[in-house]
């Protein structure tokens, strides 16, 4: 068992301080890190997928609001070992759920279990969520409602062997679900991916953003939003520490109203969007209407080598072109594929020079025909893909024969 004050978290009378533990997709990790410790947290662990920290409850609302690459913030409330499912309701039905959720709301249970004496975890989520209901009906007269809804209050248990670890889990439905994406399309890449490739960039809102093939317009508004220092969650008007007992809704609302104040009103650059389908490019409009930066966002419908670039002197001061075209699961797109990345390098390599180009793929054969040779590749997860975002300086003048991949 970790060392966690057992005895505070136990009795749950003015818990203060815990472990937070925020998740994100495989690969995003290094980029929630850097996150985390700007917003001033301690970055106490790291795994492939998720950071761990500490802080308040309170202190979840901010990292709800700030976040752009995590996808959930779980409050620890406690640990214990458990050898099976009538040990874990035991230590469950100990905890002061009374101070959390109201007799008359509603509970959700997640879980991730790897427990010998387990076959199913829905069984661990069952004994958990009576262990909670139990506790509250002991102590309120009443039990709240439970079910498999994550839009009130959602309570985690992960559960390896004999170490159990129960979390309130103060986001609720996953942060990658901004509120502005009403119309995703084919292919979307998630939010939270979005916001750590444009990270991975390291575009800052100072240069130009080009983003040919925008799809839904994910990349080109996750970076308007950076760009803008305005936080994605201000989107979203539901979160799981809203259902909690105590809610401070005067916290929340200065913590919004501070942010909004810290937030610019428009960018000193241009970003550039654009599609070779209309369907695409409305969604885009629609998709980046709603998150409040249309008007900062040029679209157009086009083909991605007809994307204007606006001029710029020297290598890099024009700021980044990037690109993520389909990657194709069936052969007969993959061969239609070769000709699109070969004319994706061609389009980097003559009309973007002194920008920083990226590609985006899940298909490395196909990486290969765009002919360039990357400066630096970044793993990242799409769901189970593996992909990579392949960064091209694309120098200028007497340096472009460096653009050429190296046999
Ligand atoms: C994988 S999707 C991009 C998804 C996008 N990142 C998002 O989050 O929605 C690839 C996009 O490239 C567009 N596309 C395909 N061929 C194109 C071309 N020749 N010129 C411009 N866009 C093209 C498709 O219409 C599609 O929207």
């Amino acid at each position: 068992m970790r060392a966690v004050k057992l005895k505070e978290i136990n009795e749950n009378k003015g818990i203060e301080k815990s472990r937070i533990l925020i998740t994100c997709a495989k690969g995003i990790a290094p980029f929630l890190k850097e996150e985390v410790l700007q917003m001033g947290f301690p970055v106490l662990s790291e795994t492939i997928a998720g950071v761990g920290t500490e802080g308040t409850l309170d202190d979840t609302l901010r990292l709800n609001l700030l976040l752009r690459t995590g996808h959930r913030v779980l409050f620890l409330l406690r640990e214990f070992a458990a050898r099976d499912a009538d040990a874990l309701y035991q230590a469950v039905l100990e905890i002061a759920w009374e101070e959390y959720i109201a007799e008359d709301g509603y509970v959700c249970v997640t879980s991730s279990v790897d427990n010998p004496s387990i076959r199913d975890s829905r069984y661990a989520n069952v004994k958990c969520k009576d262990g909670i209901v139990d506790r509250i009906k002991e102590k309120c007269g009443r039990r709240p409602d439970s079910g498999p809804d994550q839009d009130k209050v959602v309570v985690n248990l992960y559960w390896k062997n004999d170490g159990c670890s129960v979390y309130l889990d103060t986001s609720g439905e996953p942060l990658s679900r901004r509120g502005y994406r009403k119309i995703p399309l084919t292919a979307p890449m998630q939010e939270t991916l979005a916001a750590a490739v444009v990270r991975a960039t390291g575009w800052n809102g100072s240069s130009h953003f080009i983003n040919p093939m925008c799809g839904s317009g994910t990349l080109a508004i996750e970076a308007a939003l950076a760009g803008l220092n305005r936080p994605s969650g201000l989107l979203r008007d539901n979160y799981g520490f809203m259902h909690f007992r105590g809610f401070k809704q005067s916290l929340w609302n200065d913590l919004r109203a501070q942010t909004k104040k810290e937030a610019k009103k428009s960018l000193g650059c241009r970003i550039i969007a654009t599609d070779i389908r209309t369907e695409a490019v409305e969604a885009a409009k629609k998709n980046a209407a709603t998150a409040g930066v249309e008007h900062l966002i040029e679209f157009a419908v086009c083909d991605y080598s007809g994307t204007p670039i606006p001029d710029v002197e020297g290598p890099d001061r024009g700021g980044i072109v990037i690109l993520n075209p389909e990657y194709g699961e069936r052969m007969g797109k993959i061969k239609e594929l070769e000709g699109v990345y070969k004319g994706v390098g061609d389009y980097l390599k003559q009309k973007c020079k002194g920008y920083r180009g990226y590609i985006f793929t899940g298909n490395p054969d196909l990486a290969k025909k765009v002919g360039l040779k990357a400066r630096r590749r970044v793993q990242f997860f799409s769901g189970a893909i593996e992909c990579r975002l392949l960064e091209y300086e694309l120098y200028e003048g007497s340096r472009k024969d460096k653009n050429t991949e190296a046999p």
